[in-house]
């Protein structure tokens, strides 16, 4: 059985990603400072799984840490979700999320490589493609950022693609479309500390009424009815990826991958008003909503092409939007303060 060190394991789409990996035989092992989690995730994937998950409580910042972790366990690749990601925080802190996403990452490879582990799955996002120039997006669509979160992501992918030139390495670049949902059973899902930036939590806690009304941010784009497009996907489907990715490089095993950057979406754009019906059809929950002005840095449409991902990985999404939202909804009204509830 194969080991994989996951960190970020506790968070939102590494705890999901931990039920695929012991379902294909992998054997995780959660690396996570739990500065944007709860350890009730772990305790929730056990009891799905039925086994114990290894949890080490750990940050990628203690390079200590990671050697010991590094010398308890053989591991045949690291899956690095660890990080932080909002996006607006990382405006008024960027040095926080350079010196945690960047400094971080650094750590972790120069472990990784002092311990002879070279495969590594990044959690990569579509914000490195920044405004498109043509949809749907490619893989070797132009990069470029507008944040210092999407700094951190693209900096990393060019580390990594330096690091694959001169070595052994092998880096498969993840870059996640907007993964939503949860869990069928509804016992994990996305917890947001705070008020969610993000769409679908927002929508989900409105309908829950912890939330009064949703800003829908700008209707004077050039769309289909004036709202952002966005691909959607649900977070079971992106955690197969993950496997899948896992898988490929397995049957690679000794043969040189080098750095490969693979888009997991749908390859389907949906609106901001699409998804709150979608989500009002399919919970039958009441969403009000308002009108807003555009929010700062967003684009009106962003979504994937998944070509590459089909060809070269075998994975391609397999749950809708509706799908998507029922889950959603499943783990928002069963626990409408996350894993505090
Ligand atoms: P999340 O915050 O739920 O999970 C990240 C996990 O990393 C958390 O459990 C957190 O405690 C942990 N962590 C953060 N800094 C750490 C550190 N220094 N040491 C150890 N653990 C640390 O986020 P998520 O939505 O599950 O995202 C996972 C990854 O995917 C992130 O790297 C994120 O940037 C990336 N990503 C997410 C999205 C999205 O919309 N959710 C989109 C694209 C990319
Ligand atoms: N939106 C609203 N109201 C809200 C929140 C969002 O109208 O309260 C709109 C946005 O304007 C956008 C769409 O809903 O048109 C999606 O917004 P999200 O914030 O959910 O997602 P983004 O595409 O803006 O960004 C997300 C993550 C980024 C990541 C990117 C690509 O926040 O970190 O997906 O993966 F990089």
């Amino acid at each position: 059985m194969k080991k994989i060190l996951v960190t970020g394991g506790a968070g939102y789409i590494g705890s999901h990603t931990l039920i695929e990996l012991i379902k294909a035989g992998f054997e995780p092992v959660v690396y996570d400072n739990l500065s944007n989690s709860s350890p009730i995730a772990i305790e929730r994937v056990e009891k799905i799984v039925g086994q114990q998950i290894s949890f080490i409580k750990g940050d990628i910042l203690d390079v200590e840490l990671l050697k010991q972790t590094f010398k308890e366990h053989n591991f045949f690749a690291v899956i690095h979700f660890a990080g932080l990601k909002a996006v607006g925080e990382s405006v008024s802190k960027p040095l926080k999320y350079y010196e945690n996403n960047v400094t971080g990452t650094i750590n972790l490879l120069n472990v990784m490589q002092e311990f002879a582990c070279q495969n590594i799955i990044f959690s990569s996002s579509a914000t490195v493609y920044g405004n498109p120039e043509t949809l749907p997006i490619t893989e070797t669509a132009k990069r470029s950022c507008t944040n210092p979160y999407g700094q951190t992501k693209l900096t990393v992918e060019y580390i990594l693609e330096d690091l694959c030139k001169s070595s052994q390495f092998n880096a498969i670049s993840l870059r996640y479309f907007n993964p939503i949902g949860a869990y069928e059973t509804g016992t994990i899902g996305e917890d947001p500390n705070d008020i969610p930036n993000n769409l679908m939590p927002y929508i989900s806690q409105v309908a829950v009424g912890k939330l009064e009304k949703l800003s829908v941010f700008g209707d004077d784009y050039d769309t289909v009815d004036g709202t952002g497009v966005r691909d959607y996907i649900h977070v079971v489907d992106l955690s197969k990826g993950h496997v899948k990715a896992l898988e490929y490089l397995v049957t690679k095993d000794g043969e040189k991958v080098g750095f490969d950057p693979v888009n997991l979406g749908t390859g389907n754009g949906t609106s901001v008003l699409e998804l709150v019906n979608a989500f009002i059809g399919a919970t039958g929950q009441a969403v009000p909503y308002v009108m807003t002005g555009r929010r700062a840095g967003d684009v009106a449409s962003c979504y994937a092409s998944c070509d590459k991902a089909k060809t070269v990985l075998n994975w391609t999404a397999e749950f809708d939007i509706k799908r998507a939202c029922v889950d959603t909804w499943r783990w928002q009204s069963h626990n409408p303060n996350g894993y505090k509830s």
